[in-house]
């Protein structure tokens, strides 16, 4: 801890910063009882505060046999150095512990629902439904200390820099970042309803156009969409938009803002500037536009030099106008069922399946396959690929966008069934150049692939699929942390977005009115970045979902089995509102 605590009734010291430079001091702690051990004359304990552990010794003191697990209690002694042969190297006090000659019992607790000293795995339900004992464990204390450590080094970094803190409205109107809102009946006007905001992001918008230039907020967006991993209803974003700035500007704040956040929470990254991949070169060789750059098994485009050979299937994907490409994933004997299992991955994204090629030891291609290819077409895919003897080749035949993302989710199975990714080392780079427009098959309309307030690169809105928008996105180790852009700042380009994506003008009106309205005095040139706090904080602590380093998470079914959220509320209060349920 930072400082020492006021000395009080319960504690004169923490226990965890005690050290062998205390030793002879009469100090008093409080806190739980981590871990007991009874050895008839002599009872130990292991006391646990925010700070840490700290061993007390009782010696005579018969009340001491009754602290069971996770009582609270206050006790006094004097500091004693270890014996040279009980000096514990695993805690961090370990070469001290405390002569208790008195102490009180605060609160007694019975026998907690699962082990809090140990690094068990606990159903999560169980964890949830008590997540006031969950939290004491040390591995979800290490998580909230490292949020708070990157929280403020965020703070610190943007303070330094004159962005003002600016909090933006929860009762709100939708707000699209394509999610479902939540919502909330009005009560004063029934039959209305706010929406909760999905971002901040007309508001910060709006603060531009206001004229305070720098701002930033720690935000909570609610987002009505399935749970994963990754995501949660609710969850933080640093959120940030500045005035009369370009790309430049912003990627350069962000670097600044996440270099403190990585150097506070202890997690290695190379030095900014951090590469810079354009959208279309992230898919073509990684088949995503949230690359995982830690290992190769890089995507090839090999229709050119297949054309040409006897297998029909590339060949009537190549005649529809659609891509062969190939990942050489090293010298690998797959069985049977292995090989199947990869073409199960692609058709998850829609591939029909995975066309594996072995390469022989004199060079040539092995396999069912390797009947319908040229010596000059092997020749070329083996120089394409960096093919040697034993190697396996892997081929997917699809158009553009399915083969690419099919292949690029293929590339992260094999690294994960192979080992290939080195978990020491960790890759931060942005992608940019994304496409403004993306056609969505389900609404047959164009779709805003960041938001419909992203600037379009140019002003051709005659070719939606060629323009390309001002957005970026940073990626880290494969995962998407942030995504923002530079915005359209005249009445005119926001009005001819709307327009392809099929937003009418009365709809747009409707819906962005107060925004078109702002437009028109004078909008400084802005733009901004969203980074996800929860994500930061479960990578830099190496955490598998974000409910790991979110005090009070949902769970993957969006429910809280602390309060019991989302719950039915009465007859009375749903007429209050306006409602009837069905
Ligand atoms: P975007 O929608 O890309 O952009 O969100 C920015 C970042 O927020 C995080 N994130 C989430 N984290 C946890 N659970 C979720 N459900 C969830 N959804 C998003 C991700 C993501 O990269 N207003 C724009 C930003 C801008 O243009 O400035 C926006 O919200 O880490």
């Amino acid at each position: 801890m930072k400082n020492p605590p006021a000395p009080n009734r319960y504690r004169t010291r923490w226990a965890g910063d005690l050290s062998s430079v205390d030793v002879g001091e009469e100090v008093r702690v409080a806190g739980w009882v981590h871990r007991r051990r009874d050895h008839g004359g002599l009872v130990f304990i292991d006391l646990r505060d925010r700070s840490g552990l700290l061993q007390l010794v009782f010696h005579g003191l018969d009340d001491a046999h009754d602290l069971r697990s996770e009582w609270a209690i206050s006790a006094h002694g004097k500091l004693l150095a270890r014996d040279a042969e009980n000096v514990n190297p695993n805690l961090a006090t370990g070469e001290i512990e405390l002569a208790v000659d008195e102490f009180e019992v605060l609160a007694s607790s019975p026998t907690p629902p699962f082990p809090l000293d140990e690094d068990v795995t606990v159903d999560e339900m169980l964890r949830l439904r008590y997540r006031s004992l969950d939290l004491r464990r040390e591995a979800m204390r290490d998580a909230i200390l490292m949020r708070h450590a990157i929280v403020t080094a965020i703070r610190d970094t943007l303070n330094a820099r004159d962005f003002l803190e600016i909090e933006t409205p929860i009762l709100t109107k939708a707000t699209p970042e394509g999610a479902r809102d939540f919502l909330v009946p009005a009560r004063t006007s029934p039959g209305n309803f706010y929406a909760l905001p999905q971002s901040p992001q007309l508001f910060k918008q709006l603060l531009m156009m206001a004229g305070y230039e720098r701002y930033y907020q720690i935000a909570r967006c609610f987002r009505d969409e399935d749970t994963r991993a990754d995501r949660q209803p609710e969850f933080t974003q640093l959120d940030l938009e500045m005035a009369f700035v370009t790309e430049e500007e912003v990627l350069e704040t962000t670097e600044a803002v996440m270099s403190a956040v990585f150097a506070a929470a202890g997690f290695p990254v190379a030095d900014p500037p951090w590469p810079q991949l354009r959208f279309a070169e992230a898919m073509a060789r990684y088949g995503s536009d949230r690359p995982d750059t830690r290992f190769g098994l890089e995507i090839h485009d090999v229709s050119d030099v297949v054309r040409g050979s006897e297998f029909k299937v590339f060949e009537s994907v190549l005649a529809a106008g659609g891509v062969v490409r190939a990942i050489n994933a090293g010298a690998r004997d797959l069985s049977r069922a292995q090989q199947d299992g990869l073409s199960e991955v692609v058709q998850r994204f829609g591939a029909k399946a995975v066309a594996p090629i072995y390469v022989d030891s004199d060079g040539g291609f092995s396999g069912n396959l390797a009947k319908f290819f040229s010596p000059g077409a092997v020749e070329a895919v083996l120089r394409e690929l960096s093919g040697s003897a034993g190697d396996l080749l892997l081929f997917v035949a699809d158009q553009e966008h399915v083969a690419a993302r099919a292949l690029g989710a293929l590339r992260l199975e094999l690294a994960e069934r192979f080992g290939l990714i080195d978990r020491s080392r960790h890759d931060v780079l942005f992608v940019r150049d994304f496409p403004m427009f993306e056609w969505s098959e389900g609404e047959d309309r164009w779709t805003a692939m960041h938001h419909p307030f992203t600037a379009p690169v140019g002003d051709d809105f005659t070719e939606p699929a060629k323009l390309l928008s001002r957005g970026y996105d940073l990626v880290c180790d494969g995962v998407e942390l942030g995504g923002g852009s530079i915005r359209i700042n005249t009445p005119e380009v926001q009005e001819q977005v709307f327009k392809v994506i099929g937003l009418s003008e009365q709809d747009a009106r409707e819906r962005f009115g107060f925004l078109l309205d702002a437009l028109c005095y004078g909008a400084p040139p802005h733009g901004g970045i969203a980074l996800g706090i929860d994500r930061i904080v479960a990578i830099c602590a190496g955490r598998e979902t974000i409910r790991e380093v979110i005090a009070f998470p949902k769970t993957a079914t969006g429910v809280d089995p602390l309060t019991g959220a989302p719950a039915p509320v009465d007859a009375g209060t749903l007429r209050e509102l306006g409602l009837r349920t069905l």
